[in-house]
């Protein structure tokens, strides 16, 4: 078991690395009995990946909300933070932009969806109200901010 965790931290450790290079990584799910330790292991890999300067955000994903509606304010707390950095300020406020209109474009599909709206939305940037698109559209601005500010994002849920 021990043996087991160690090499699940490493595997998330070369996908940290990974995404520092912009090269792609694996995504991670874990699977287990009641108590045997998931939610303590994503933790710790929070932690390190908070120390080594990663903007990770964590989510607890309710099946009640709809995945716009949980990640809209964890993204806007990602930027926020980013903004703080001058070299990021510009890519971040873009960012935010983004933000606005992903969540005004899909406000209708998904009526679950709260979001305190920091900048105007730019008329086509991640508004088209296709979910798929627009977030896709909105991680890549995310991205640019994080690369302007040299850090990287990543996220992690908790079912
Ligand atoms: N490696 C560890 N060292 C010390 N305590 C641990 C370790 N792993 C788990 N625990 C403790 O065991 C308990 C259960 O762990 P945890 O909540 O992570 O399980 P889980 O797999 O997420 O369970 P569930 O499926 O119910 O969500 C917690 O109190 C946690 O702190
Ligand atoms: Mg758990």
């Amino acid at each position: 078991m021990r043996s087991g965790r160690d090499e699940l931290r490493e595997r998330v450790r070369v996908a940290i690395q990974r995404t520092r290079l912009g090269r792609p990584a694996k995504s991670i799910i874990m699977v287990g009995l009641r108590g045997v330790g998931k939610t303590f292991l994503l933790n710790q890999m929070f932690m390190e990946a908070e120390a080594a300067d990663i903007c990770a955000i964590y989510i607890d994903a309710h099946e009640n909300r709809s995945l716009p509606a949980i990640l809209t304010p964890q993204l806007r707390m990602s930027l926020l933070c980013l903004r703080r950095l001058e070299a990021a300020k510009d890519s971040t406020v873009r960012g935010l932009k983004a933000l606005a209109g992903f969540a005004e474009g899909l406000m209708v599909k998904f009526r679950d969806i709260e979001l305190a709206v920091d900048y105007n939305l730019e008329p086509g940037l991640a508004d088209n109200g296709d979910f798929e698109s627009d977030l896709t559209t909105l991680l890549v601005e995310i991205g640019r901010a994080a690369r302007s500010a040299k850090i990287v994002c990543g996220g992690q849920g908790f079912p």
